[in-house]
C-alpha cells in the first residue's frame, strides 16, 4: 500500500522543501494543501481517515508546515480534533523547520554538555520559533534559561508562552545593544544564537572573553553569521576553548533528522511528533538517552486513555 502524506501548509504556497524531503524519507505520494485555516482542517482530515481501514492508517500521515509557527499549532490542534479511535493517522508540526532545528542544536548541545541541570543557557533573540522550540526543551533538561529580545514587552510574551508550553520557567532580557552581551554572558555555559538570517549578534570580542562559555551554536546560515569566529561547517570544533557548531553544522543533523521523523509517521497512525517527541527521535538518532526526569513521548492512544 502506498504511503501518503497529507500536507497542510499554512503559507499560501505548501513548502517545496517539506515536499522534496518527504519523497526522500520515503513517502510515495504527497497530497499538498496551501493556505490551510483551521476550518479547512476537519474535512481535510476526515478526506484521509475515512478512506482506508484502521488497520491500514499507518500509510498515510499529516504533516503540518508554514511560515507562522502558531497558525502551524492551531493547525495541528484541529487536526488532532478531528481524529478519533480507532481512525487516527499520525502527525508532525514543523512550522518553517522550527522544531527539527531547534531540536538538532538541543541535541548537539546535550550530547556535548551532558547533564544540563543547572547550567546557564543563553538563547539570542530566543523570541522567534526556533528560539522559543530550544528554550523550552533546554528548560526541560533543567538548565536555567535566558532568552533575549530586543524589546522588554517581546520577550516577556515570549517568556510567557515558553513557561506555558513546556511546564518550564525561563528568563528573560532586553538586548538591544552588544555592549550588554559580557554581563549577561557572565556564568553561562551555553550559547546558542536564534536571531534571524543575516544578521551579526555576537562579535567575536564578546565570546572569547565569556569565561564560563563552554558550547556556542550559530543557526544563521547567511552572512553576516551570527557569532562571529563561527564557521558556517563548524561541527564540534573547538575555536577558543569553546565547541563550537554552525548553522551547517546543525542543518545536516537537522535534516537526516526531518527524514527519520516523516519514516517514523508511517510506522503506526498515533504518533503526535511535535518538539518533545521529535527531540527523542533525535537522541534515539545520536545514540543518547533522556535524563530519568525527561519523560518519552505519550502516543496519542494512551493520552486520550488518560483523560
Ligand atoms: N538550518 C535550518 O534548517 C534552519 C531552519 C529554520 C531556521 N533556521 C535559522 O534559525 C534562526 C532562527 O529562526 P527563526 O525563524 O526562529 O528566526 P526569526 O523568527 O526570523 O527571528 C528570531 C528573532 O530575531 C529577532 N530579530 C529580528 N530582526 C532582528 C535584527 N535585525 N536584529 C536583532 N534581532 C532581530 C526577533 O526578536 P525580537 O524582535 O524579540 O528582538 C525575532 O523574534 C535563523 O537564523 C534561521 O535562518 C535554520
Amino acid at each position: 500500500m502506498r504511503k501518503l502524506l497529507l500536507q497542510l501548509d499554512s503559507s499560501r504556497l505548501p513548502s517545496v522543501f517539506d515536499q522534496i524531503v518527504a519523497y526522500d524519507a520515503g513517502a510515495d505520494v504527497v497530497l499538498s494543501y496551501g493556505g490551510v485555516t483551521e476550518g479547512d482542517v476537519r474535512d481535510l482530515i476526515h478526506g484521509c481517515i475515512f478512506t482506508r481501514g484502521p488497520k491500514d492508517l499507518h500509510n498515510t500521515a499529516v504533516w503540518i508546515g508554514g511560515n507562522n509557527m502558531s497558525a502551524g499549532e492551531q493547525l495541528l490542534a484541529m487536526a488532532q480534533d478531528a481524529l478519533f479511535a480507532p481512525f487516527c493517522v499520525s502527525i508532525m508540526l514543523d512550522s518553517n523547520g522550527s522544531n527539527t532545528t531547534a531540536v538538532a542544536g538541543v541535541v548537539r548541545i546535550e550530547e556535548t554538555v551532558g547533564d544540563l541541570e543547572g547550567k546557564k543557557v543563553l538563547i539570542l533573540a530566543g523570541t522567534g520559533p526556533v528560539g522559543q522550540r530550544a528554550a523550552g526543551l533546554l528548560a526541560k533538561d533543567g538548565a536555567e534559561v535566558t532568552i533575549t529580545s530586543r524589546k522588554p514587552e517581546q520577550g516577556e510574551k515570549a517568556r510567557q508562552f515558553i513557561s506555558a508550553r513546556f511546564n518550564v520557567q525561563v528568563e528573560a532580557a532586553t538586548l538591544n545593544d552588544p555592549s550588554r552581551l559580557p554581563e549577561l554572558l557572565q556564568g553561562v555555559e551555553v550559547l546558542l544564537n536564534s536571531g534571524p538570517a543575516g544578521v551579526q549578534m555576537v562579535p567575536r570580542s564578546a565570546w572569547e572573553r565569556a569565561e564560563a562559555l563552554r558550547v556556542a551554536v550559530d543557526l544563521n546560515a547567511v552572512p553576516p553569521l551570527g557569532i562571529e569566529g563561527i564557521e558556517v561547517n563548524d561541527t564540534g570544533v573547538t575555536r577558543n576553548g569553546v565547541v563550537v557548531f554552525g548553522a551547517f553544522g546543525i542543518g545536516n543533523f537537522k535534516t537526516k533528522l526531518h527524514k527519520a521523523c516523516v519514516a517514523r509517521l508511517f510506522t503506526r497512525n498515533d504518533l503526535v511528533l511535535d518538539a518533545e517527541a521529535i527531540a527523542e527521535i533525535a537522541r534515539e538518532l545520536v545514540g543518547g538517552k533522556a535524563p530519568p526526569s525527561r519523560k518519552a513521548p505519550v502516543p496519542k492512544k494512551e493520552l486520550a486513555k488518560k483523560k
